[in-house]
């Protein structure tokens, strides 16, 4: 649907956390449709590394600078939020072609339960190719660098986190 306030598309995901890969997915969506939402999944069985609040702050604050890209959450359907926003397009990131095919399967399953909402793909800059919110998780609970692998606000935040675990050895960093 193109409205007089344009294309909306939505970037759904869990971002837990917001990675690099996904800011440079973002900016593209953002660049070639009028709205973007990036939409994060309320998915009550997960224990987060952040809070869906800490979540949307943080994707508010990384595109503050880019007046067309909006943060949300959505239960259920994704097609059932896309719909109910008025948005036509998906938009997802594929890193590897590992990538492909659930997203695939994804893209027809969304197309068939709405045939009105295309999914587009969006390949990020090589650099990102290989960064995952899983490995994210992995290499800081570990001890190693995340950084220029997630934005300065998240890296801040888990080094504050660092630092909290550090004053106070019992509170374990998630
Ligand atoms: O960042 P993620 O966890 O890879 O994102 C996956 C997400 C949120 C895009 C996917 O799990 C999803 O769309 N969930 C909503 C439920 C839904 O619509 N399921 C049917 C998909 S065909």
């Amino acid at each position: 649907m193109t409205s007089a306030s344009g294309i909306l598309a939505i970037c759904p995901g869990s971002f837990d956390p917001l990675t690099m890969g996904h800011v440079d997915i973002i900016e593209r969506a953002a660049r070639l449709y009028d709205r973007v939402v990036v939409a994060v999944l309320v998915n009550r069985e997960k224990a987060p590394m952040f809070s869906l609040d800490e979540r949307l702050a943080i994707i508010r604050e990384t595109f503050t600078g880019h007046p067309n890209v909006e943060a949300d959450t959505f239960e259920g359907l994704l097609v059932d939020y896309a719909m109910a926003r008025g948005a036509t397009v998906i938009v997802k990131g594929l890193r590897a072609v590992a990538d492909f095919e659930y997203e695939y399967q994804m893209a027809l399953m969304n197309r068939h339960l709405a045939p009105g909402v295309d999914t587009t793909f969006m390949m990020p800059a090589e650099r990102y190719t290989y960064i995952s919110s899983r490995l994210i998780k992995e290499v800081f609970a570990l001890g190693g660098s995340i950084e220029g692998l997630v934005p300065p606000v998240v890296e801040a935040r888990l080094r504050a986190r660092r630092q909290q675990a550090l004053i106070h050895p019992d509170a374990r960093p998630t």
